[in-house]
């Protein structure tokens, strides 16, 4: 038999050996989005990959909450105007999620090259059944050098890096909208870095608050979480998120 390729391995974390258990979202729609994979394991040999978090796919209940919250904000142009990019898309679940609303379109941005495979299977699975709405695709590169689309953008973060990037992100972020104030909007899931917002100069909080699971969400990623080898990392009912509106310098 053929050795297999280094770089097609399962990415630990996601073996049944390891911990693995799948999510209801995956079983419900046949896509591979569970698992946890550590921060450590996500090296590309980027120089950002120490400040990676982590793989792990949003809590659809969560995911949902936040974008109606967004919705009643309300958003500074109408959806069908509006291009949705999930900056550190993983597998895709968030993408997926935006993928079945009627965005303008819907960009995932991931780093990671086993990742973007996954998430690019997933969406094929999806666009099949018929459950991809707008124009949708996945983008192997690094956050900080995406470039932005015209016209308004909202951007999905689930904790995807620490503060070293997540300064380089808004600090490009700024510069790219500088003439665009109110056309960027931002959905933070568990918003550790929300104080970096805090100190970019044109950035508005417009939510800040903890955004329950659903008890299914809830039960499925403590499972995961109880499952992970090292216990690294924790599980709650909620998730702490934040929304922000890029507002300019002025
Ligand atoms: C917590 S996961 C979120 C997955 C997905 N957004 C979701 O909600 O289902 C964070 C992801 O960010 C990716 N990531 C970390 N640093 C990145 C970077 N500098 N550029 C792009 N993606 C990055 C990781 O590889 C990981 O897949």
């Amino acid at each position: 038999m053929a050795p297999r390729n280094e770089s097609r391995r399962r990415l630990p974390g996601l073996t049944v050996k390891e911990g693995f258990t799948p999510h209801p979202f995956d079983i419900e729609h046949g896509v591979r989005t569970s698992g946890l994979v550590a921060g450590r394991h996500l090296t590309t040999g980027h120089a950002h990959d120490k400040h990676a978090t982590a793989y792990f796919g949003v809590a659809p209940s969560v995911f949902q909450r936040l974008i109606t919250r967004w919705l009643r904000t309300p958003p500074a142009a109408p959806v069908e105007q509006t291009t949705f990019i999930d900056v550190g898309a993983g597998m895709g679940r968030a993408l997926l999620l935006a993928a079945e609303m009627p965005f303008r379109q819907v960009i995932g941005v991931e780093l990671h090259s086993a990742l973007v495979r996954a998430a690019k299977r997933n969406l094929a699975v999806r666009r099949k059944a018929g459950r991809v709405r707008c124009a949708t695709r996945i983008i192997e590169a690094d956050a900080v050098d995406f470039a932005y689309p015209q016209g308004p953008v909202l951007l999905f973060l689930f904790n995807p890096f620490g503060a070293v990037v997540m300064r380089r992100l808004l600090k490009q972020l700024a510069k790219a909208f500088a003439d665009r104030p109110g056309a960027l909007d931002v959905l933070y899931v568990n918003d550790e870095q929300a104080w970096v917002f805090e100190q970019q100069k044109g950035f508005t909080r417009l939510f800040s608050g903890k955004v329950p699971r659903s008890r299914a969400d809830a039960e499925a990623d403590k499972r995961i979480l109880d499952n992970q080898p090292e216990g690294e990392y924790a599980s709650a009912p909620y998730e702490d998120c934040s929304l922000w509106r890029w507002m300019g310098k002025r």
